[in-house]
């Protein structure tokens, strides 16, 4: 069969395979925990559902405008105020089918073939195939210290002549890592110089831990015109619990959501009328639950640091926010895929491997379960692994006996 050259470099989403998988595991009746999911298990806004309800019901659902309703585009630009200290116009603000596709659209609209997208490694796993849809090359970068904090000559290290944007995602999905004030302030300040486009995804900017506050990337722009480079990115996914909702936005100058909009015509069209309703109402609503939410992620993230912390050899490090903890397994395999799979097999416990993060040798382990998920998902793991572990688990009813070590 004849496949396109871009098409056959993309890989499976191995988040989305995740799921899956568990789907399917769970249909079957299998006692699963699933320490792999990147969406927080509680309650969409009830502001939200009414609003989406009351839509549904007028029974007119129609064609939404290509880069979002007036009315969304008014809370992004309420919400672009408050969090960035930033006055945009309608303009600079294109709603999209998640923060992925505003993501998307967004380099669809700025890269060419050949050209570089930088981004710090461990990194969400869409970033290089997205970067390859656009026939681009990602350029990913480990911090060279060895932690998951990036600085700026990690960055410039790997800078080329076609270098055409920086990606930065703090918090940061896999590892946790809230960037400091200070990268960020250089980073922004070296884009500028440079002339790239810097690529902000926010989506879980306000998910962070210990009283830190969001940082403000727009604070630190010294060109604050419609010739900024700076695209900032969210979306209701995460803080609001509304993964299934797909509604993400971009801000940007006008000329480039212009583009981006003319891109979205032709590509989904705007994001269904409905959802983006329910997104008005979560963003204008009362904002409790984004805090009830970051309690609970808090709360999750210590309980599974304290257990991670007493596993013998595994290394994991504090996370200061979003919804993980990215955890060094390698003293016990180095294939963090073949890892994962094991735990699956013989624990029935669902992790992301590290691989497709950029960081072999690692687990991504979810703090969005119940507190009964992390306790009961991190001691199997233990059990499997650990020599000193008992030789025989239950689960449920089931006995396991560890044959293995
Ligand atoms: C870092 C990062 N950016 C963007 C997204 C996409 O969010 P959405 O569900 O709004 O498309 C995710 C989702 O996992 C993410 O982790």
């Amino acid at each position: 069969m004849s496949i396109s050259l871009i098409g056959k470099t993309i890989s499976e989403s191995v988040t989305l395979k995740m799921n899956e998988i568990a789907a399917i595991l769970r249909a079957k009746g299998d006692p699963l925990i699933h320490l792999g999911g990147g969406e927080p298990k509680t309650k969409v806004p009830i502001d939200a559902i009414t609003s989406a309800a009351a839509h549904l019901n007028s029974g007119e659902v129609r064609y939404a405008p290509a880069d979002g309703i007036p009315a969304l585009k008014k809370s992004i630009i309420r919400y672009t105020d408050e969090f960035y200290k930033r006055r945009v116009e309608p303009e600079n603000v294109i709603a999209s089918g998640g923060a992925k596709q505003a993501l998307m659209v967004a380099l669809q609209a700025i890269l060419d073939p050949q050209d570089e997208v930088i981004f710090p490694a461990p990194y969400w796993v869409s970033y290089p195939e997205m970067v390859k849809l656009c026939g681009a090359k990602p350029v990913p970068v480990l911090p060279e210290d060895g932690t998951f904090y990036p600085r700026l000559q990690d960055i410039e290290q790997v800078c080329s002549s076609y270098t055409k944007a920086v990606i930065i995602n703090s918090p940061n999905n896999p590892s946790g890592a809230m960037y400091s004030e200070k990268f960020i302030a250089e980073i922004v300040e070296f884009c500028e110089r440079k002339g790239y486009y810097l690529i902000m995804d926010d989506i879980y900017h306000r998910l962070i831990f210990d009283g830190k506050k969001p940082i403000n990337c727009w604070d630190f722009v010294k060109d604050k015109t419609e010739n900024s480079k700076m695209i900032i990115i969210n979306g209701v996914s995460k803080q609001y619990a509304m993964t299934g909702f797909r509604i993400g936005w971009a801000v940007a100058n006008k000329k480039l959501i212009e583009v981006m909009r003319n891109i979205q015509a032709h590509q989904t069209s705007g994001p269904s009328v409905v959802l983006q309703k329910a997104a008005v109402a979560a963003i204008n609503g009362v904002q409790t639950c984004v805090e009830s939410l970051r309690l609970t992620l808090e709360n999750n993230c210590k309980i599974m640091m304290a257990q991670l912390n007493a596993f013998d050899g595994v290394k994991a490090y504090k996370p200061d926010g979003a919804f993980y903890c990215f955890a060094d397994f390698s003293v016990y395999n180095k294939n963090s895929v073949e890892l994962a799979l094991f735990l699956l097999e013989k624990v029935q416990v669902i992790t992301v491997p590290g691989l497709p993060f950029g960081l072999d040798g690692h687990l991504r382990l979810s703090t969005c379960g119940t507190v009964k998920d992390i306790t009961g998902g991190i001691e199997r793991i233990k059990w499997a692994l650990d020599p000193n572990s008992p030789n025989e688990l239950y689960i449920g009813e089931r006995k396991l006996v560890r044959d293995w070590l």
